[in-house]
Formats: C-alpha cells, sequence, structure tokens
C-alpha cells in the first residue's frame, strides 16, 4: 500500500451515493467508460445489492471519505472462462495522482485469486493515460485495441484491451 492512512475495504450500501458521484465524474471525463451517467445514490445501492459473490466492490476510504472505489465482474458467461475478471478503478477527481488507484488495483490483484479468477482484463479506451499508465505499471500487458467497440455520443470509438494473468509468468 503505497498511499498513507488509505483503507480499502468492501463496499457498504452506506457507500453507494459516493461511489456514484465519482463514477460520474470519470464519465464526465469522456476518456474512462461507455457508460452515461447519472449514477444517483439509489440506482447505486441497487447495483450493489444485485451483485453476486464473484463480483465484489471496494471502497477506498482516506480521511474518513470514500476516495475511490473498484470493482471485479465476471469477463464472460461461459463456464470455460470463469476465471477471467474485468477490473474496473475509479479515482475521485481531487484524489487522483497520489497513488489511490495503484493501491486499489494493487488490493484488486491480490484478492482476485480469492475469488476464484486466473485472470484480469481491462477494457481501456487508448486516449485514457492515467489508465493505461496505471494497468502498465501493475504488470499488465496490452492484448490489442478493439476497433469500433461502441459508441460514445453516437460515435464509433475504439476499446484496448489489457490483460494481467495471475498464475503464469507475464
Ligand atoms: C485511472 C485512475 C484510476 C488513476 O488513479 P490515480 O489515483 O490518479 O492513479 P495513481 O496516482 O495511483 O497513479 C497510477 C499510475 O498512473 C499514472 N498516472 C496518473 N495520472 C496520470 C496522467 N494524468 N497521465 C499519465 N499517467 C498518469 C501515474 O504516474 C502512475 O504510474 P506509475 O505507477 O508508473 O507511477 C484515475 O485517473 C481515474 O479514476 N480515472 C477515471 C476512471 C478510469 O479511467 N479508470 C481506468 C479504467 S478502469
Amino acid at each position: 500500500m503505497s498511499t498513507p492512512d488509505l483503507r480499502i475495504r468492501p463496499a457498504q450500501p452506506a457507500d453507494a451515493g459516493a461511489i456514484g458521484a465519482i463514477y460520474d465524474e470519470g464519465i464526465g471525463d469522456g476518456t474512462a467508460t461507455f457508460a452515461t451517467g447519472p449514477h444517483p445514490e439509489d440506482e447505486r445501492r441497487r447495483w450493489l445489492a444485485a451483485r453476486p459473490g464473484n463480483a465484489p466492490v471496494y471502497c477506498a476510504e482516506l480521511g474518513g471519505r470514500v476516495a475511490g472505489w473498484s470493482a471485479l465482474a465476471p469477463f464472460s458467461h461461459r463456464p470455460w472462462y470463469a476465471g477471467v475478471a474485468e477490473y474496473t478503478v475509479y479515482v475521485a477527481r481531487d484524489a487522483r495522482g497520489a497513488g489511490v488507484g495503484a493501491d486499489l488495483l494493487e488490493h484488486l490483484i491480490a484478492s482476485a485469486p480469492g475469488h476464484g479468477y486466473w485472470k484480469l482484463v481491462g477494457m481501456i479506451l487508448p486516449h485514457n493515460a492515467p489508465g493505461l499508465a496505471l494497468a502498465a505499471s501493475h504488470g499488465f500487458s496490452v492484448v490489442g485495441t478493439h476497433r469500433g467497440h461502441g459508441r460514445i455520443a453516437g460515435e464509433w470509438r475504439d476499446v484496448t484491451l489489457v490483460e494481467r494473468h495471475l498464475h503464469l509468468p507475464g
């Protein structure tokens, strides 16, 4: 853990408002995701409640507030890919650049095998420099870039797939 006083813990229903606000900040950046907001507290509360055991959400608490959150989700419904999870890391805009994202991703890498995962993948928009830097500095390699994988505001956008195997050397 590189950020002093940072505590990473499973998300609770009471975190729903903070999680939604941080998610919407990331969506507002236009570089993080195909998702559109807003994500009000009640919607995020239902989202948290509906997640199965292999789709955990964590909060990074710093100075008594939620400074970021992370999540794992199964990459595919096919049983033979059951050990592959997609990761998500979002840090509040005013808490970025201080190592919170790094700590959240490090924590996901450490906890993923306990949820039955053998590999993490990330889907990152190619112009998301912080997202790509975070992945690269945690041992993820770029598999390639999907062309026109989705649309943001009607525009076809590419997405770069990164991966890290948790049991095999890179
Ligand atoms: C990506 C994100 C999570 C990084 O969080 P953070 O707390 O600012 O990151 P850290 O301070 O831990 O830095 C992590 C790495 O990213 C690099 N980085 C951070 N901001 C950067 C920027 N603006 N440009 C380039 N690299 C950057 C850091 O130098 C560091 O690399 P290093 O380990 O090689 O030194 C944050 O920018 C964010 O929430 N973005 C919106 C959501 C998103 O895009 N998530 C990624 C896809 S899931």
